[in-house]
């Protein structure tokens, strides 16, 4: 079994089939696509499904024609029908793994996926979960359904977990060069999926199991959150003791050993680092242990609008202002730069916050044309422009865009609340500057 797939691998007459055709999907069939083999992309969304067969894309690193081409030479299919499945010699699950209301992990979207796999599992099959999840979801959620019909995993198909690290926005590290971790169920199962996809990506890295490689994926998020919260707890301890944040850590990261920069914000965004590690300390806790860095880390990240709130509050209160009735503008509100992506942005957060308070809340950001906020109206984008700026009462840099003119921002500002020391080049008027 595995060597007739893999010959279909090698040969590149495998069929994919990618489930879930979002930021994580559509990059991975685009890089298998390019190399020449036929991909059917899988998504509940009509809306996608009709974008991506109109050869248009949907994700910020993938561009319109890069989809297009594919679509021209029928080498990418969308469609919300699941049933291509019965021909598909690879599937992989690239759906949203989010949390519920109470903070848990939300697996519905991958036991959906999986029961529709289950239906057209067949002899010769590759399944691969790409979902960020909590260790054990392979083999205690998608093994024992897809055996439901009675074939044996490692014998008749196989199942990996390799986690997607994919980085909107970087123009250095992509899908296709960034080192890809994958675990299989057994053996022969890792043996297929390392195969498979070293046919597009520079270098794969097989781990001893599906669990340590759920667990890789968790150590990276949860590193970045839990040093996130440490730098931010910095920031708050500088401010009480009066001493530029930014300063200490650029003179910090000269130590060219034991020292990695990493830097303050308004708080963590986008669908991995404010997620991800809930899935491992929610896992932790069903075995008795309590996650202490990660709920830490957690607790400091997610007050960080607050803190930025306060900020306003108090470089308003130094003009004699109140927030009541003040005019806010909001500079940049994707979750970081140069991207589009408002997932759990901390802007969201800041602006409810500040409309709480009575403010009068607008943006600015190149990239979102308009927000849907849960309780109050749809906020649309204001043009970043001189009038917008001297409106304002205060500007507050949330999201440190690379195509803003800081020093012009300034210039034809009140106050501005910088959260990402973006104004650290200005010459004039960093009097008017205050930064988190
Ligand atoms: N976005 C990132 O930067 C990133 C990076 C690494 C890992 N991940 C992980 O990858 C997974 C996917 O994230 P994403 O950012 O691509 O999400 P996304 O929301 O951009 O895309 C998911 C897609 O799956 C579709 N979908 C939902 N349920 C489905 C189902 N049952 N069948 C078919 N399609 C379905 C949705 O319509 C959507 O188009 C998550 O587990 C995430 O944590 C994301």
């Amino acid at each position: 079994m595995a060597m007739q797939l893999k010959n279909k691998i090698k040969k590149r007459t495998a069929h994919i089939a990618v489930i879930g055709m979002g930021y994580v999907g559509l990059p991975l069939a685009v890089e298998f696509g390019r190399v020449g083999y036929r991909i059917t992309g899988i998504d509940i969304s009509v809306k996608k499904v009709k974008t991506l067969n109109a050869g248009k894309s949907d994700v910020d690193d993938i561009k319109d024609y890069d989809v297009k081409e594919l679509v021209d030479l029928k080498r990418l299919i969308c469609t919300t029908d699941f049933s291509p499945l019965k021909k598909a010699d690879v599937a992989i699950i690239c759906v949203p793994t989010p949390l519920n209301k109470t903070k848990d992990p939300d697996v519905s979207y991958i036991i959906a996926a999986t029961s529709e796999i289950s239906k057209y599992i067949h002899k010769g099959q590759l399944v691969v979960l790409e979902s960020t999840t909590y260790p054990g979801t392979t083999d205690e959620l998608i093994v024992p359904k897809l055996e439901e019909a009675g074939l044996k995993v490692g014998q008749d198909f196989f199942v990996g977990f390799s986690p997607e690290r994919v980085d909107p926005g970087n123009p250095k590290y992509n899908t296709q060069n960034t080192p890809k971790i994958v675990g299989g169920v057994t053996a022969a199962c890792l043996d297929v999926a390392t195969y498979f996809y070293e046919q597009v990506i520079v270098r794969v890295l097989p781990v001893s199991s599906t669990r340590a490689a759920e667990m890789v994926k968790l150590l990276e998020n949860t590193f970045r959150s839990v040093n996130i919260g440490l730098v931010n707890e910095v920031a708050l301890m500088c401010q009480k003791l009066g001493i530029n944040v930014w300063e200490v850590i650029d003179a910090a990261a000269t130590k060219p050993f034991g020292f990695m920069p990493f830097y303050p914000g308004p708080g963590v965004g986008g669908h991995c680092i404010p997620l991800d590690p809930h899935y491992l300390s929610w896992k932790l806790k069903s075995l008795n242990y309590y996650a202490r860095f990660i709920e830490l880390a957690g607790d400091i990240n997610s007050h960080m609008p607050e803190h930025v709130v306060e900020l306003v509050l108090d470089a308003l209160n130094k003009h004699k202002l109140a927030i009541n009735g003040s005019n806010i503008l909001i500079i940049g509100v994707a979750y970081k730069r140069d991207i589009s992506d408002l997932r759990e942005s901390p802007a969201l957060d800041v602006i409810r916050l500040l409309q709480e308070r009575g403010a009068i809340v607008k943006f600015c950001d190149p990239h979102v044309s308009i927000i849907h906020m849960d309780d109050n109206p749809d906020l649309k984008v204001t043009p970043l422009n001189e009038q917008a700026l001297r409106k304002a009462n205060c500007a507050v840099i949330i999201t440190d865009h690379s195509n803003f003119n800081y020093q012009w921002i300034v210039d034809n500002s009140k106050i501005v609340v910088d959260t990402r020391n973006a104004t650290k080049n200005i010459i004039n008027g960093k009097e008017k500057v205050f930064k988190i």
